[in-house]
């Protein structure tokens, strides 16, 4: 179970205190979103600041790219420090490209769909793919609420990766996770959830992130014990 809280929600002034104090809760990813008000209509943040972010925190940082030309950006933010990049489906017509380019260069690579894409779009790519990234709202803007049928996509997802072969990817989850809806997305099968706004806009950041932590935890299920 991984925590990746998304600096989207956070003070761009302070990001450096705002990742140290989710790294003191117990964060496993930090989840960055860069935009290109094209794909989305909000514009983020680049290459250069993932490089400032890495100088600062050992924890894997885990870009997420919805922009409309991920290829061009791939090798910058690669080289910029990025443990995992994920794009989106909707944008690629060489998907299998990208996601090899991805890999090749070192980096866990991560394959997005939007609320209204279908998991068939992934079917010829599930083999591939490092993790998948259900989005739970429409890209662009943190704060928003969960929509509830992600929960079955989520399903969907994590069984598409299964009759793969795939059962290592795990499924990613972002857009409007908070402890109302944790149990609920754990249970579908998410194994790494994105928090914005559940955790930099709540008054303690790293409390914030440890009771999510906690709180997922407490709804995986139990493995399974060896006969
Ligand atoms: C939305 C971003 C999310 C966002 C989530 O386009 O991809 O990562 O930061 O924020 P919350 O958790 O507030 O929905
Ligand atoms: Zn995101």
């Amino acid at each position: 179970m991984q925590i990746a809280p998304s600096i989207l929600s956070a003070d761009f002034a302070a990001l450096g205190s705002a990742i140290t104090a989710v790294e003191r809760g117990g964060a496993d990813l930090i989840h960055v979103d860069v935009m290109d008000g094209h794909f989305v209509p909000n514009i983020t943040i680049g290459p250069p600041v993932v490089r400032s972010l890495k100088r600062v925190t050992q924890v894997p940082l885990d870009v997420h790219l919805m922009i409309t030309d991920p290829d061009r950006y791939i090798e910058a933010f690669a080289a910029a420090g990025a443990a995992m990049i994920s794009v989106h489906v909707e944008v690629l017509p060489h998907l299998h490209r990208t996601v090899h380019a991805i890999k090749a260069l070192g980096v866990r690579a991560g394959v997005v769909l939007n609320p209204a894409t279908p998991v068939v779009a992934l079917e010829q790519i599930v083999e591939d793919v490092d993790f998948v990234l259900v989005m739970s709202v429409n890209p662009g803007f943190g704060g928003q609420t969960f929509i509830p049928r992600s929960e079955a996509k989520l399903r969907e997802v994590r069984a598409a990766l299964d009759r793969a072969g795939n059962t290592s990817a795990p499924v990613e989850v972002d857009g409007g996770v908070d402890l109302t809806n944790v149990a609920r997305v754990v249970g579908a099968g998410a194994r790494i959830l994105v928090a914005g706004s559940a955790i930099f806009h709540a008054p303690d950041p790293e409390q914030a992130t440890r009771e999510l932590k906690a709180a997922a935890t407490r709804a995986q299920p139990a493995p399974v014990a060896a006969r």
